[in-house]
This record gives structure tokens, C-alpha cells and sequence, in this order.
């Protein structure tokens, strides 16, 4: 990707993995473009997949040009490297596998995601993964408390119901919501407990 590689790469990595919720990613991507802030996207191949069996569509086609978009295999990326974590403000693994947890957890660093992620933790910076995966398995399990314990956030793809969702995208802006707040960044996706808005 030439432009981001001779342009501006700062900003949030959104890395796409093909576990099941790229209406997730979908919504994601639409408040950077929505407020203009810089975002960097990587998809593995089972993310590609997945968000054509899911969105019906290819995410080429329906990412906003100015996002730039990696592939999983392209390890020369400026999110390959300790340098770009100068700049990178987070990274949100939305949604994440089981498998790309595993790699994280292993520290394989096999794949951009991974390899981002890893650089993520060693930098001492802010990474979220957004499991799906139910039910969970002891390998599940440990792999979440290990990457965990190495710094990372896991923000598990869980609606809550108190807000009373009305359908689908509610239950999606409920979770894109929680992830923002996280970052601390500011939105209106969902009512909060409490509060008349
Ligand atoms: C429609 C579909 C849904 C899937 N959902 C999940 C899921 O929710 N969680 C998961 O860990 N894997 C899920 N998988 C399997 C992953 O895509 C598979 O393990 C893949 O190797 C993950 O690769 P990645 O981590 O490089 O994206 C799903 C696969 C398909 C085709």
C-alpha cells in the first residue's frame, strides 16, 4: 500500500481476522471515516472470506479509499515495525480467532496481525482483541490470560441488554461503543445506564 507507505501511517490498526463478526469491523471503520481519523486495516484471508460470507460484498470494495487496507502476508508494512507504534495510537483486533489469538499468545509473529500485535505489547501499547469464540476451551482460555498478563485487552463480543436494543445494528453499536470507550474516544452509539440520551 504506497500511500501509506510514503504518506501519513499514524493513527488506529484495525486487523480483520475470519472469526465470525465483521458487521463489527463494518461499523468500526465507518466512525473513522465518519470523524476523519486516521485508521490502518489488515484483514487476513479468513477475515476476507468471512466478511464476503457475512456482508455479502468485498471489503475492497466497500472500505472508504482513504483507509488503507493491508493483507495478512504483507510483512514489509510500516505496522511491521517498532518504529510505526511511534505513531500508531492503538491496535483493535475486531473480531479476533482463536487462531490469531493463538499466534499472539505463542509470540509466532507469523502474519501481519500477529506480528503488529506482538509489536503492539512489546511497545507497551494499547491492544484490544475482540473474541467471539463460544464456547471457550482450557487452550481458549489460557491463551486469553496469557496475552492478557502480556498487556492486551480482551473485550469479549458480548451484547448487553439493559439499553433494550431494538435489533441488529443496536446490538453492534453496544459493542463498537464498549470498544470505543475503551479507547477513549467519544460516541453516541448506545444510551447510557442511567442517563435520558
Ligand atoms: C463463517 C465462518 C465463521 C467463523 N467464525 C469463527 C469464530 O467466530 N471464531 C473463530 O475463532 N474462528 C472462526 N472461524 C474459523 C476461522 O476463520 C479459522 O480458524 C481461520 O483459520 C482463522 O484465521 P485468521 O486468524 O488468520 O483469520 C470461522 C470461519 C468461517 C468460515
Amino acid at each position: 500500500m504506497e500511500k501509506a507507505r510514503t504518506g501519513l501511517t499514524s493513527g488506529y490498526i484495525l486487523a480483520i481476522t475470519g472469526a465470525s463478526g465483521a458487521i463489527y469491523a463494518k461499523r468500526f471503520i465507518e466512525y473513522f471515516s465518519k470523524h476523519q481519523m486516521p485508521l490502518n486495516c489488515i484483514i487476513s484471508d479468513a477475515g476476507r472470506r468471512v466478511w464476503e460470507i457475512e456482508l455479502e460484498g468485498n471489503i475492497k470494495n466497500m472500505l472508504p479509499t482513504s483507509i488503507p487496507l493491508y493483507s495478512q502476508n504483507d510483512l514489509a508494512a510500516p505496522m511491521a515495525s517498532g518504529s510505526f507504534l511511534t505513531l500508531a495510537q492503538a491496535m483493535v483486533i475486531l473480531p479476533c480467532s482463536m487462531g490469531t489469538l493463538a499466534n499472539i499468545a505463542q509470540g509466532l509473529a507469523s502474519n501481519l496481525i500477529s506480528r503488529a500485535a506482538d509489536v503492539m505489547l512489546k511497545e507497551r501499547r494499547p491492544l484490544i482483541l475482540v473474541p467471539r469464540e463460544t464456547p471457550l476451551n482450557r487452550i481458549h482460555l489460557q491463551n486469553m490470560l496469557k496475552v492478557s498478563e502480556a498487556g492486551a485487552i480482551i473485550l469479549p463480543a458480548m451484547p448487553g441488554f439493559y439499553h433494550r436494543p431494538q435489533n441488529i445494528q443496536d446490538m453492534v453499536d453496544f459493542l463498537v461503543g464498549k470498544i470505543l470507550d475503551t479507547l477513549g474516544l467519544p460516541h453516541e452509539f448506545f444510551k447510557r445506564w442511567g442517563s435520558e440520551k
